[in-house]
Protein backbone atom coordinates (compact mmCIF):
# COMPACT_ATOMS: atom_id res chain seq x y z
CA UNK A 1 0.00 0.00 0.00
CA UNK A 2 2.42 2.25 -1.04
CA UNK A 3 0.56 4.64 -2.35
CA UNK A 4 -0.50 5.67 1.62
CA UNK A 5 3.24 6.33 1.90
CA UNK A 6 3.31 9.64 -0.66
CA UNK A 7 4.19 13.17 0.67
CA UNK A 8 0.95 14.64 0.14
CA UNK A 9 -1.16 11.95 1.51
CA UNK A 10 -1.84 12.30 5.36
CA UNK A 11 -3.20 9.69 7.63
CA UNK A 12 -4.28 10.50 11.39
CA UNK A 13 -5.01 6.70 12.37
CA UNK A 14 -3.09 4.38 9.39
CA UNK A 15 -4.45 0.94 11.15
CA UNK A 16 -7.95 1.96 10.87
CA UNK A 17 -7.35 2.81 7.32
CA UNK A 18 -5.83 -0.73 6.37
CA UNK A 19 -8.31 -2.62 8.21
CA UNK A 20 -11.29 -0.88 6.65
CA UNK A 21 -9.24 -1.44 3.26
CA UNK A 22 -8.33 -5.01 3.91
CA UNK A 23 -12.14 -5.52 4.64
CA UNK A 24 -12.96 -4.29 1.41
CA UNK A 25 -10.32 -6.18 -0.51
CA UNK A 26 -12.28 -9.29 1.33
CA UNK A 27 -15.29 -8.72 0.49
CA UNK A 28 -14.55 -7.34 -3.47
CA UNK A 29 -16.47 -5.04 -5.49
CA UNK A 30 -20.32 -7.01 -4.78
CA UNK A 31 -19.96 -5.06 -1.49
CA UNK A 32 -18.84 -1.83 -2.74
CA UNK A 33 -20.58 1.68 -3.73
CA UNK A 34 -19.05 4.92 -3.90
CA UNK A 35 -20.19 8.33 -3.37
CA UNK A 36 -18.08 11.25 -4.94
CA UNK A 37 -18.60 15.44 -4.56
CA UNK A 38 -18.02 17.07 -7.87
CA UNK A 39 -16.16 20.33 -8.11
CA UNK A 40 -12.65 19.90 -6.90
CA UNK A 41 -12.98 16.20 -6.51
CA UNK A 42 -13.52 14.64 -9.76
CA UNK A 43 -12.96 17.86 -11.29
CA UNK A 44 -9.42 19.82 -11.23
CA UNK A 45 -8.87 22.92 -8.43
CA UNK A 46 -6.03 23.69 -11.00
CA UNK A 47 -4.48 23.34 -14.15
CA UNK A 48 -1.30 24.50 -14.93
CA UNK A 49 -1.24 26.47 -12.48
CA UNK A 50 -4.42 28.39 -13.14
CA UNK A 51 -7.95 27.88 -11.32
CA UNK A 52 -9.99 25.57 -13.16
CA UNK A 53 -13.88 26.68 -13.02
CA UNK A 54 -16.51 24.89 -10.87
CA UNK A 55 -20.06 24.15 -12.74
CA UNK A 56 -21.47 27.68 -11.53
CA UNK A 57 -18.41 29.27 -12.96
CA UNK A 58 -18.85 27.88 -16.53
CA UNK A 59 -21.97 29.39 -16.53
CA UNK A 60 -19.86 32.69 -15.68
CA UNK A 61 -16.97 32.51 -17.97
CA UNK A 62 -18.96 33.16 -21.27
CA UNK A 63 -21.89 33.13 -23.07
CA UNK A 64 -24.01 35.30 -20.72
CA UNK A 65 -23.61 39.03 -20.64
CA UNK A 66 -20.41 40.39 -19.08
CA UNK A 67 -22.30 42.14 -16.81
CA UNK A 68 -23.82 38.81 -15.65
CA UNK A 69 -20.24 37.08 -15.06
CA UNK A 70 -19.09 40.62 -13.45
CA UNK A 71 -22.06 40.03 -10.80
CA UNK A 72 -21.75 36.66 -10.03
CA UNK A 73 -17.80 36.97 -9.58
CA UNK A 74 -18.41 40.05 -6.98
CA UNK A 75 -20.89 37.51 -4.89
CA UNK A 76 -18.51 34.52 -5.44
CA UNK A 77 -15.63 36.85 -3.96
CA UNK A 78 -17.75 38.08 -0.89
CA UNK A 79 -18.47 34.30 -0.26
CA UNK A 80 -16.24 31.71 -0.88
CA UNK A 81 -13.49 32.75 1.72
CA UNK A 82 -15.89 32.15 3.75
CA UNK A 83 -16.74 28.93 2.85
CA UNK A 84 -12.71 27.93 3.07
CA UNK A 85 -12.38 29.40 6.13
CA UNK A 86 -10.95 26.45 8.65
CA UNK A 87 -11.38 29.12 11.58
CA UNK A 88 -15.29 29.16 10.77
CA UNK A 89 -17.70 26.28 11.90
CA UNK A 90 -20.12 24.55 9.55
CA UNK A 91 -23.07 26.00 11.63
CA UNK A 92 -21.41 29.44 11.24
CA UNK A 93 -21.08 29.24 7.73
CA UNK A 94 -24.19 27.72 6.82
CA UNK A 95 -26.39 30.76 6.55
CA UNK A 96 -23.74 32.56 4.34
CA UNK A 97 -23.57 29.42 1.93
CA UNK A 98 -27.73 30.03 1.86
CA UNK A 99 -27.35 33.38 0.80
CA UNK A 100 -24.55 32.76 -1.53
CA UNK A 101 -26.12 30.27 -3.50
CA UNK A 102 -29.82 31.72 -3.25
CA UNK A 103 -27.80 35.06 -4.87
CA UNK A 104 -25.85 33.24 -7.29
CA UNK A 105 -29.23 31.59 -8.56
CA UNK A 106 -31.26 34.44 -8.22
CA UNK A 107 -28.75 36.23 -10.60
CA UNK A 108 -28.39 33.62 -13.26
CA UNK A 109 -32.24 33.69 -13.40
CA UNK A 110 -32.25 37.19 -14.69
CA UNK A 111 -29.98 36.08 -17.69
CA UNK A 112 -31.29 34.29 -21.18
CA UNK A 113 -29.61 30.98 -20.95
CA UNK A 114 -30.97 28.37 -22.90
CA UNK A 115 -30.49 24.14 -22.83
CA UNK A 116 -28.33 24.64 -26.26
CA UNK A 117 -25.68 27.13 -25.21
CA UNK A 118 -24.85 24.89 -22.20
CA UNK A 119 -23.00 21.98 -24.81
CA UNK A 120 -20.36 25.05 -25.75
CA UNK A 121 -20.50 26.65 -22.68
CA UNK A 122 -18.69 23.47 -21.24
CA UNK A 123 -16.83 23.06 -24.34
CA UNK A 124 -15.13 26.45 -23.77
CA UNK A 125 -14.91 26.44 -20.55
CA UNK A 126 -11.39 26.21 -18.08
CA UNK A 127 -13.44 23.26 -16.21
CA UNK A 128 -11.37 20.06 -16.31
CA UNK A 129 -12.02 16.21 -15.20
CA UNK A 130 -8.79 15.10 -12.56
CA UNK A 131 -6.26 13.05 -14.42
CA UNK A 132 -7.21 9.54 -14.05
CA UNK A 133 -10.78 10.15 -13.58
CA UNK A 134 -11.86 7.82 -16.65
CA UNK A 135 -9.93 5.32 -15.44
CA UNK A 136 -11.66 5.49 -12.34
CA UNK A 137 -15.12 5.54 -14.09
CA UNK A 138 -13.94 2.87 -16.88
CA UNK A 139 -13.08 0.27 -13.63
CA UNK A 140 -16.25 1.10 -12.00
CA UNK A 141 -18.17 0.44 -14.71
CA UNK A 142 -16.19 -2.91 -15.71
CA UNK A 143 -17.45 -3.84 -12.32
CA UNK A 144 -20.97 -2.55 -12.11
CA UNK A 145 -20.12 -0.29 -9.14
CA UNK A 146 -22.58 2.33 -8.31
CA UNK A 147 -20.90 5.79 -7.89
CA UNK A 148 -23.40 8.35 -6.67
CA UNK A 149 -22.03 12.04 -7.54
CA UNK A 150 -23.69 14.63 -5.13
CA UNK A 151 -22.95 17.75 -6.15
CA UNK A 152 -24.00 21.48 -5.08
CA UNK A 153 -22.59 22.47 -8.69
CA UNK A 154 -25.10 23.02 -11.65
CA UNK A 155 -26.86 18.88 -12.86
CA UNK A 156 -26.60 19.71 -16.32
CA UNK A 157 -22.93 21.21 -16.09
CA UNK A 158 -21.85 18.03 -14.46
CA UNK A 159 -23.02 15.67 -16.88
CA UNK A 160 -22.03 17.92 -19.98
CA UNK A 161 -18.62 17.51 -18.56
CA UNK A 162 -18.68 14.64 -17.80
CA UNK A 163 -19.71 13.58 -21.63
CA UNK A 164 -17.66 15.58 -23.08
CA UNK A 165 -14.41 14.41 -21.08
CA UNK A 166 -14.56 11.07 -20.37
CA UNK A 167 -18.18 8.75 -20.01
CA UNK A 168 -21.12 8.88 -18.30
CA UNK A 169 -22.14 5.52 -17.71
CA UNK A 170 -25.28 4.05 -16.25
CA UNK A 171 -23.72 2.68 -13.12
CA UNK A 172 -23.59 6.64 -12.75
CA UNK A 173 -26.21 9.10 -10.37
CA UNK A 174 -26.04 12.71 -10.57
CA UNK A 175 -27.58 14.20 -7.68
CA UNK A 176 -27.26 18.22 -7.96
CA UNK A 177 -29.44 21.48 -8.26
CA UNK A 178 -30.93 20.92 -11.76
CA UNK A 179 -31.80 23.46 -14.26
CA UNK A 180 -35.47 24.01 -15.37
CA UNK A 181 -36.07 24.31 -18.90
CA UNK A 182 -39.31 25.51 -20.44
CA UNK A 183 -40.68 23.67 -23.84
CA UNK A 184 -38.65 26.45 -25.93
CA UNK A 185 -35.49 25.08 -24.06
CA UNK A 186 -35.00 28.51 -22.47
CA UNK A 187 -34.16 28.18 -18.48
CA UNK A 188 -36.36 28.98 -16.25
CA UNK A 189 -34.93 28.49 -12.56
CA UNK A 190 -33.75 25.44 -10.80
CA UNK A 191 -35.92 22.40 -10.34
CA UNK A 192 -35.68 21.58 -6.66
CA UNK A 193 -34.75 23.33 -3.20
CA UNK A 194 -30.68 24.83 -3.28
CA UNK A 195 -28.21 22.15 -2.27
CA UNK A 196 -25.44 24.15 -0.96
CA UNK A 197 -21.96 22.80 0.57
CA UNK A 198 -23.60 22.39 3.97
CA UNK A 199 -26.54 20.48 3.48
CA UNK A 200 -25.73 17.47 1.60
CA UNK A 201 -27.23 15.89 4.66
CA UNK A 202 -30.61 17.07 4.20
CA UNK A 203 -30.95 16.09 0.80
CA UNK A 204 -34.24 13.70 -0.21
CA UNK A 205 -31.32 11.13 -2.03
CA UNK A 206 -31.12 9.65 1.95
CA UNK A 207 -34.53 8.75 2.04
CA UNK A 208 -34.98 7.87 -1.21
CA UNK A 209 -35.05 4.44 -2.54
CA UNK A 210 -31.47 5.19 -3.87
CA UNK A 211 -29.37 3.61 -0.44
CA UNK A 212 -32.22 1.77 0.17
CA UNK A 213 -31.86 -0.29 -3.19
CA UNK A 214 -27.51 -0.78 -2.22
CA UNK A 215 -28.27 -1.94 1.22
CA UNK A 216 -26.38 -5.34 0.40
CA UNK A 217 -23.39 -2.73 -0.75
CA UNK A 218 -21.70 -2.73 2.78
CA UNK A 219 -18.88 -1.06 1.54
CA UNK A 220 -18.67 2.65 1.11
CA UNK A 221 -15.62 4.79 -0.19
CA UNK A 222 -16.41 8.48 -0.12
CA UNK A 223 -14.99 11.29 -1.29
CA UNK A 224 -14.83 14.70 -1.08
CA UNK A 225 -13.19 18.33 -0.81
CA UNK A 226 -15.45 20.37 1.63
CA UNK A 227 -15.82 19.18 5.13
CA UNK A 228 -20.22 19.58 4.34
CA UNK A 229 -19.08 16.60 1.64
CA UNK A 230 -18.62 13.82 4.82
CA UNK A 231 -22.84 14.24 5.25
CA UNK A 232 -23.13 12.96 1.67
CA UNK A 233 -23.88 9.27 2.42
CA UNK A 234 -25.55 9.67 5.47
CA UNK A 235 -28.69 7.77 4.14
CA UNK A 236 -26.47 4.72 3.20
CA UNK A 237 -28.01 1.28 4.91
CA UNK A 238 -25.79 -1.56 7.03
CA UNK A 239 -22.25 0.21 6.36
CA UNK A 240 -20.11 -2.06 7.68
CA UNK A 241 -16.74 -1.02 6.53
CA UNK A 242 -16.17 2.81 5.33
CA UNK A 243 -13.20 4.63 3.62
CA UNK A 244 -13.62 8.60 3.64
CA UNK A 245 -11.11 10.62 1.28
CA UNK A 246 -11.02 14.48 1.17
CA UNK A 247 -8.71 16.50 -1.32
CA UNK A 248 -7.52 19.27 0.49
CA UNK A 249 -6.70 21.66 -2.23
CA UNK A 250 -6.09 25.23 -0.92
CA UNK A 251 -5.08 26.89 2.80
CA UNK A 252 -3.50 23.51 2.89
CA UNK A 253 -1.57 24.42 5.94
CA UNK A 254 -3.79 26.14 8.17
CA UNK A 255 -6.53 23.24 7.02
CA UNK A 256 -4.92 20.57 7.36
CA UNK A 257 -4.98 19.13 10.61
CA UNK A 258 -8.74 19.71 10.44
CA UNK A 259 -9.03 17.97 7.40
CA UNK A 260 -7.15 14.75 9.25
CA UNK A 261 -9.40 14.96 11.73
CA UNK A 262 -12.70 14.56 9.57
CA UNK A 263 -11.41 12.55 6.52
CA UNK A 264 -9.80 9.20 7.16
CA UNK A 265 -7.07 10.06 4.19
CA UNK A 266 -6.55 13.42 3.33
CA UNK A 267 -4.57 14.35 -0.30
CA UNK A 268 -3.19 17.63 -0.31
CA UNK A 269 -2.48 19.93 -3.76
CA UNK A 270 -3.22 16.36 -6.03
CA UNK A 271 -5.12 16.99 -9.34
CA UNK A 272 -5.28 13.39 -9.69
CA UNK A 273 -7.50 10.49 -9.05
CA UNK A 274 -4.03 8.22 -8.71
CA UNK A 275 -4.49 7.49 -4.95
CA UNK A 276 -8.26 7.04 -5.46
CA UNK A 277 -7.83 4.78 -8.04
CA UNK A 278 -5.02 2.97 -6.62
CA UNK A 279 -7.68 2.03 -3.79
CA UNK A 280 -10.31 0.80 -6.23
CA UNK A 281 -7.59 -1.36 -8.18
CA UNK A 282 -6.57 -2.53 -4.72
CA UNK A 283 -10.63 -3.41 -4.01
CA UNK A 284 -10.81 -4.93 -7.57
CA UNK A 285 -8.07 -6.50 -7.42
CA UNK A 286 -6.96 -5.19 -10.71
CA UNK A 287 -2.88 -4.74 -11.83
O1 LIG B 1 -19.69 19.80 -6.43
P1 LIG B 1 -19.59 20.65 -5.20
O2 LIG B 1 -20.60 20.29 -4.16
O3 LIG B 1 -18.20 20.75 -4.70
O4 LIG B 1 -19.99 22.11 -5.76
C1 LIG B 1 -19.97 23.25 -4.95
C2 LIG B 1 -18.82 24.18 -5.21
O5 LIG B 1 -19.20 25.17 -6.14
C3 LIG B 1 -18.45 24.90 -3.94
O6 LIG B 1 -17.24 24.41 -3.41
C4 LIG B 1 -18.35 26.39 -4.33
O7 LIG B 1 -17.07 26.96 -4.06
C5 LIG B 1 -18.64 26.43 -5.81
N1 LIG B 1 -19.60 27.49 -6.16
C6 LIG B 1 -19.26 28.42 -7.12
N2 LIG B 1 -20.15 29.41 -7.45
C7 LIG B 1 -21.36 29.48 -6.88
C8 LIG B 1 -21.73 28.50 -5.90
C9 LIG B 1 -20.81 27.53 -5.58
O8 LIG B 1 -18.14 28.35 -7.66
N3 LIG B 1 -22.21 30.41 -7.23
MG1 LIG C 1 -16.43 20.19 -4.03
Amino acid sequence: MEFLDRPNVHIKDREYVIGQLEKMVADGAKKLQVVADFDRTLSKYKHNGHVCATCHNVLEEGGLPGEYKEQAYKIRDKYFPIETDPNLTIEEKTPYMVEWWTKAHALLEKYPLSKEMLHSMVAKSTAKLREGCTTFFDNLHASDIPLLVFSAGVGDIIREVIAQNSHMYDNMHVVSNDLNFDENGKMIGFKNAIIHVFNKNEHAVHDSDYFHNLSHRTNLLLMGDSLGDLQMANGAENVEAKLTIGFLNLRVEESLELYKSRYDIVICEDETMDVVNAIVNKILCIG
